[in-house]
């Protein structure tokens, strides 16, 4: 497994776990020495406890480099980070392209090399030139294996996923058939368990990861819209999104409202697939769209925040509950909560913050004016408004009451729509959640 970033480390302890030998690549030494004593870099539920046991079982390895790592390898996996390039919105390949002619300096036998990282179209063929190239008489296979992995839910997605996908040389017989076995045998414990597994082309591999993302994504800026709507006609988003999600060709998941997606994989997707199809002479609107949609999204909730405390937020005290992208993940990427609090800073609030793991990554990405707390009773203490931006569930089991004994004034706005809104109606809270009438 070439990368043990949060992609690779997963995937090479979740294969070690099903009894394969796995051997992680890890360049930077830090990180490396800290994984060699079984101490993960990221937070991700139960991962720790995987990765301990399978070093402990002489499973697992790391290695700073692909040379040490090889040699007895039958699948090499191609796990390392494609950032966007420069501003332009494409996937930056340098490191996937390293790695790949690292392989063909080092591999002397028989392997199938395999995409795991969220790749452009072509990106495997591209490999295989890379490798023929550099070591024309290499006996050796390419293979896409794009990942549908959650953060914060990776292992049980791993273990159990809605679907594999396999692209391989379909255009070759000869190879297709040998590439197909291996990867069949590493997944072997799950097509025991009736996984789906689609072996399709390199092309339709490398796609599908992309036209996942961006067809989530693009729900979610559908049933943001939507709403919006609701709160200026007077619908509610929550029975909306139930009748539609009963409809089995829409799907109920990805229908809760929010103040815009985040992360490191909807961002960076969406922007990648509008530069291949835009380049592709097939420009895709409905992702354009979609994109634009969030940005604007995360642009303008803030002005609802000031809108609702009154029209200013000057040396207004306001609580943020939340700063992660989503739940169990102390990933900040991309975050709603960057927008929202860089600019009530800018007018003049005063904002404290809690998150259960975000504070220490969140830190460097804030204004320096923003307090941290580890409780959150201090957190909302004597705050003017408290906003709910990430729905933890620690949150969840806040009372109205509590929250109410906390605050100087009782204004809640909850972006995620946790709380009941008429119990904290019941409670004279003045609240705010999206797209769900004030009156019922
Ligand atoms: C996403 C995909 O769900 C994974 O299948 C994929 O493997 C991964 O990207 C990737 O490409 O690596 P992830 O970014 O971890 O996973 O997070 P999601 O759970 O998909 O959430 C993304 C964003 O959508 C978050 O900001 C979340 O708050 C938001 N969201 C999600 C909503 O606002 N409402 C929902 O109903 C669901």
């Amino acid at each position: 497994m070439i990368g043990g970033g949060y992609v690779g480390l997963v995937s090479a302890a979740c294969f070690a776990e099903f009894g394969l030998d796995v051997a992680v690549v890890e360049k930077d030494p830090n990180r490396l020495n800290a994984l060699k004593k079984g101490n993960i870099p990221i937070y991700e539920p139960g991962l720790d406890l995987l990765v301990q046991n399978n070093i402990k079982a002489n499973r697992l390895q790391f290695f700073e480099t692909i040379k040490e790592a090889i040699p007895d390898c039958k699948a090499i996996f191609i796990a390392v980070g494609t950032p966007p390039r420069n501003g332009d919105g494409h996937a930056d390949m340098t490191y996937v392209h390293q790695a790949a002619l690292e392989i063909a300096k080092h591999l002397q036998e028989y392997a199938i090399i395999v995409t795991k990282s969220t790749v452009p179209v072509g990106t495997s063929r591209r490999i295989a030139q890379i490798i023929r190239k550099e070591n024309p008489s290499l006996d050796f296979d390419v293979a896409s294996n794009p990942e549908f992995l959650r953060e914060g839910e990776a292992i049980q997605d791993f273990m159990t996923p809605d679907r594999i996908i396999i692209g391989i040389e379909k255009d070759r017989k000869d190879r297709a058939q040998k590439a197909q076995e291996i990867m069949s045998r590493l997944y072997q414990p799950l097509f025991q368990k009736e996984t789906p597994i689609l072996f399709t082309n390199l092309e339709s591999a490398e796609l599908a990861k992309y036209a996942s993302n961006c067809f989530l994504a693009m729900k979610l800026s559908y049933i943001n819209e939507l709403a919006d709507l609701c709160e200026q006609v007077g619908g509610n988003i929550e029975e909306i999104a139930n009748a539609i999600g009963l409809d089995s060709r829409i799907g109920k998941y990805f229908l809760r409202p929010g103040p815009g997606y985040g992360g490191s994989c909807f961002p960076k997707d969406t922007l990648a697939l509008i530069r291949i199809a835009q380049e592709a002479g097939t420009p895709s609107r409905l992702v354009e769209a979609t994109a634009q949609a969030n940005d604007a999204r995360k642009a303008n909730i803030s002005g609802r925040i000031i809108q609702l405390c009154g029209g200013n937020v000057h040396n207004k005290t306001i609580t943020i509950l939340g700063l992660t992208f989503k739940p169990n993940t102390d990933d900040m990427r991309e975050s709603p909560s960057i927008p929202i609090i860089h600019r009530l800073v800018e007018e003049g609030a005063q904002i404290k913050v809690f998150d259960p793991v975000g504070n220490e990554k969140a830190k460097p990405l804030l204004p320096n004016t923003v307090q941290y707390f580890d409780r959150i009773n201090d957190a909302a203490n004597q705050a003017d408004a408290l906003i709910i931006l990430t729905e933890w569930n620690e949150f969840r089991s806040l009372t109205p009451k509590t929250l109410k004994n906390w605050m100087k004034k009782p204004l809640v706005i909850d972006f995620r729509n946790i709380y009941d809104p008429k119990v904290m109606k019941s409670e004279n809270i003045h609240y705010y959640s999206i797209g769900r009438p004030l009156k019922e």
